[in-house]
């Protein structure tokens, strides 16, 4: 096979090899663009019409969770959550170092101080062997956040949580479908959000869940998605009017994207099998190149069915890590890292972040590379990437 040098200094081999492969892309799964045209059709376009209430029954009725609030993002379910957890200032939110910013800056808006604990070598979750010694008459919550959609150990969570009283809210951005000892993910919590972004298994491009499992607070939750206005009860005409009763914001999704949303959602069940088909594939296919190296793997504990959102690989160093995307860059091929640590960004430094505060944390921001997975990541493409990684000069 013969090779060449694009003017973009990608190196180039045969035809198909010139076609880039991007991390993430955009797929519609069945009729996404039939629904947001019936939105359109039936004059509705605006929050909580037909679309919201169809996808929010469906998840409900899934997940088995009493009350589902779409939102306009997972972060905006989170800053809800927040909101519903009655804060005041100098209260603490513990949540692990490595997760993105949105699930402690939710409560941080809200006058919380951030408590940042280490992770798990193997999941990657929350260590709950370390929660204990972060605990303080202060602490109100805690967020797990089920990295790459396997389950946090919720057993030893949901019993500390229990002993000292505390709220424990799930950021289940990763994990729709996920399962911990057969209970679906986001059904553990008093509450847990949902993330729908561009990236995830299921998505309307922007777009988020507010799961409640206590029916005690669906009726603020309501209030607060829609502006801190009892409007919601209007709707139902539980009131004649509806006025300004207490903190909010705006929330609610366009119905547009609700309807894009049940498109992708009616078809949960081939995304996942196509999702998890590329999961596997990469497994096998890269299980002998990581372990003759000393590199590491994803690890699925037995009682976790995970939701087989990301493929990542634990390489020896940051120096390697940066090497190896930009060896795949070469071929086309786009990789990215995952999390800076939020206790060493300026903002966790603010609040008494420092280095080796939280070890695993560290190593595993250096070391990680997620590779492309999407909906539509072809065998062929798959095939492509094994080899480029196979040629990665990891002495
Ligand atoms: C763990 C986690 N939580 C929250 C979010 C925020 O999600 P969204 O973009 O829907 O606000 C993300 C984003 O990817 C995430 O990875």
């Amino acid at each position: 096979m013969s090779r060449s040098h694009s003017n973009s200094g990608i190196i180039f081999g045969s035809i198909d090899e010139m076609i880039p492969i991007p991390f993430n892309k955009p797929c519609l799964a069945g009729r996404e663009l039939a629904y947001v045209n019936q939105a359109i059709s039936s004059g509705w376009i605006s929050g909580d019409g037909a679309f919201t209430k169809k996808c929010q029954k469906l998840i409900a009725q899934h997940l088995g969770v009493s009350g589902v609030l779409l939102t306009t993002s997972c972060t905006h379910a989170l800053e809800m959550a927040a909101l519903l957890l009655d804060l005041e200032p100098g209260d603490e939110v513990i949540v692990p170092s490595f997760t993105f910013v949105s699930t402690i800056n939710a409560f941080v808006l809200r006058g919380a101080k951030p408590v940042f604990a280490d992770i798990r070598s193997d999941t990657l979750n929350l260590d709950e062997s370390k929660l204990e010694a972060l605990l303080t008459p202060r602490t109100r919550a805690i967020v797990p956040v089920h990295y790459a959609g396997v389950g946090c150990e919720m057993d030893s969570i949901l019993e500390i949580a229990k002993r000292h009283r505390l709220m424990v809210i799930e950021d289940n951005a990763h994990g729709f479908f996920g399962k911990y000892r057969g209970r679906y993910l986001g059904s553990f919590g008093r509450l847990a959000t949902q993330s729908f972004h561009e990236t995830k298994n299921i998505s309307c491009g922007e777009g988020g869940a507010l799961l409640i499992n206590d029916s005690a607070l669906i009726e603020r939750a309501e209030i607060l998605r829609e502006k801190g206005t009892n409007r919601s009860l209007f709707f139902r005409g539980q009131v004649d009017k509806y006025t300004w009763v207490d903190l909010g914001s705006s929330y609610v999704p366009s119905d547009l994207l609700a309807a894009f949303l049940y498109g992708q959602l009616e078809k949960v069940e081939p995304i996942q099998a196509k999702r998890r088909r590329i999961w596997e594939f990469y497994h096998e296919h890269l299980r002998n190149w990581v372990e003759e190296r000393g590199f590491g793997l994803p690890v699925v504990p037995a009682h976790c069915d995970q939701s087989y959102h990301m493929f990542y690989l634990l390489l020896a160093s940051l120096e390697m890590r940066q090497r190896f995307i930009a060896h795949l860059k070469e071929r086309g091929i786009s990789s990215v890292f995952h999390y800076v640590p939020l206790h060493l960004s300026p903002m966790g430094c603010k609040y008494g972040g420092r280095p080796g505060q939280c070890p695993v944390t560290e190593r595993v921001s250096d070391c990680l590379v997620r590779l492309p997975f999407h909906n539509e990541l072809t065998e062929a493409d798959q095939t492509r990437i094994v080899a480029a990684i196979e040629q990665f000069p990891s002495g």
